[in-house]
């Protein structure tokens, strides 16, 4: 009779949220996927203002403010955690999923995709300046070089520009104009955004490179991954479909350090909205 119970015992560790979190709004990006991929699911976003951006701190300053983070959603009790920063995983990922039980899930920029898109051209791959200097990243790049040519575009800068503005304003267009001048887009096959904060400005960066240039991030396949980690783990929340909206309801609390945390707050909602979900 008890045969198969249990298959029906309920992991307790479902129903917690599952932590996410970026310098800033950047991570929004990736949170908006990751909704539509699981949207029963509830979350944590955090939102580092105070010490954004992280990419062009020193590494080791960026792996601490990174684990104090991890440590803050950690505490709350999350049943998963997404570094939902290049720059934050870049440095400090091997650190965090040491420390914790819980299944932590990365960004890298999306190389893979871009290679096996086997484009004639340059791939150029725009990431924070810590996200191009580290191991992991050129790591990848050694990898990967025989099968295309990888050119690293450190955008210093870009980051603060988005936190204040990511409607694609002019100091948006400004700055990408000359980033992509016409000598140096001229052989480019495809383009990564090795950060999540530039998959904000994808519209404006395809408006300038042309639509020619195939634009590439990594936010589905971390949704992707996410998705099966959690299924394999037996941590999805199975409640019932009904808990389904069209569009789509957010179940996220939002925790923002520094001053200005309403605005913020108001700020991700507005991207999750513009992205269907409300
Ligand atoms: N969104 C972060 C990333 O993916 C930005 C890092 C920063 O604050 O500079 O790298």
């Amino acid at each position: 009779f008890l045969i198969g119970y249990q298959n029906f015992v309920e992991n307790p560790g479902t129903k917690l949220p599952i932590g996410v979190f970026d310098s800033g709004i950047g991570g929004i990006s990736v949170l908006a996927e990751i909704i539509k991929a699981l949207p029963c699911e509830e979350f944590v976003y955090f939102a580092d203002t105070l010490h954004s951006p992280y990419g062009t701190k020193p590494e080791d300053v960026v792996r601490s403010l990174s684990i104090k983070v991890a440590e803050f959603l950690a505490l709350m009790g999350i049943k998963s955690l997404v570094i939902a920063c290049n720059t934050a995983t870049s440095v400090a990922i091997s650190e965090i999923r040491r420390k914790y039980p819980f299944p932590v899930i990365g960004m890298e920029p999306a190389l893979k995709p871009a290679v096996e898109l086997g484009l004639i051209g340059k791939i150029l791959v725009m990431a924070t300046p810590l996200t191009l200097k580290s191991k992991k990243f050129n790591v990848q790049v050694q990898y990967y070089k025989h099968r295309a040519e990888i050119v690293p575009l450190p955008c210093e800068g870009l980051v603060e520009i988005i936190e204040h503005d990511h409607s694609g304003g002019r100091e948006i267009r400004e700055y990408l104009a000359q980033v992509f001048s016409p000598a140096n887009t001229r052989d480019i096959s495809a383009i990564v955004l090795g950060c999540t904060h530039y998959v904000l400005i994808k519209k404006e960066i395809a408006d300038i490179v042309g639509s020619k240039v195939v634009i590439v991030d990594g936010n589905c396949g971390t949704a992707r991954h996410l998705r099966t980690m959690l299924q394999n783990e037996r941590l999805l929340n199975t409640a019932l479909a009904e808990k389904l909206h069209v569009p789509l309801k957010a179940q996220v609390r939002f925790y923002v350090s520094g001053i200005e945390g309403e605005v913020m707050i108001t700020k991700c909602k507005q991207l999750l909205q513009n992205e269907g979900i409300v």
